[in-house]
């Protein structure tokens, strides 16, 4: 729909079947009609993060990453936790936005789902907040014993995520809207 204001949803798990993702295909069922939703299919496929490549000229898919990020009215990121830390793929595409300040003012919301996930959670606020992201404390949400919350087919099945998680959702729609 023309004029539609449009939200960019960022997996950090690459896993067929990722909690993280079916999260983000849930979000996109409870979208507004007004609204344009995508989830990224890029990051793999990004390069590896080097200040060298990170001039007018970047490589085709950071330049392509970074135009998405620019269209995007808000950003969702669903992440898990990888050893205490957040998954290397995210963190590179993230590192790819520091000089061309793609987040820089941007609406965006996060979600971590995972085991524990605290780690992650703590360390993507401060790499946000060094980006200059705008979050919002109800746009925040840790989900711990994702895959306990999931059936085998990744429908969430606990009542208290799925509220939270449209709470979430609905938190950022209202920013952006
Ligand atoms: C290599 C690896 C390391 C992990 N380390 C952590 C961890 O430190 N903390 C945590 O909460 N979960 C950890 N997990 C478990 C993940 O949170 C869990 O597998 C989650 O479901 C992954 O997200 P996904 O379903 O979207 O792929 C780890 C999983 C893997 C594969």
């Amino acid at each position: 729909m023309p004029g539609s204001k449009k939200i960019l949803a960022i997996s950090g798990s690459l896993r067929k079947g990722s909690s993280n993702h079916n999260i983000l295909r849930f979000l996109g069922t409870i979208m507004p009609a007004d609204f344009d939703y995508a989830i990224y299919d890029g990051l793999a496929q990004l390069p590896h993060f080097d200040p060298g490549f990170d001039n007018d000229k970047p490589p085709a898919q950071v330049t392509e990453f970074r135009e998405l990020l620019n269209a995007a009215d808000g950003i969702i990121i669903c992440t898990p936790e990888y050893a205490f830390g957040v998954p290397g793929s995210l963190k590179n595409a993230l590192d790819w936005t520091v000089s061309s300040g793609s987040l820089d003012n941007k609406k965006v919301a996060l979600i971590t789902a995972s085991t524990g996930g605290q780690n992650a959670h703590a360390a993507m606020l401060l790499i946000l907040g060094a980006l200059n992201a705008e979050l919002s404390a109800d746009e925040t949400l840790l989900i711990p014993f994702i895959r306990a919350k999931m059936d085998s087919e990744g429908n969430l099945t606990d009542a208290l995520t799925i509220e939270s998680l449209k709470a979430t959702f609905q938190n950022l729609i209202t920013r952006i809207a």
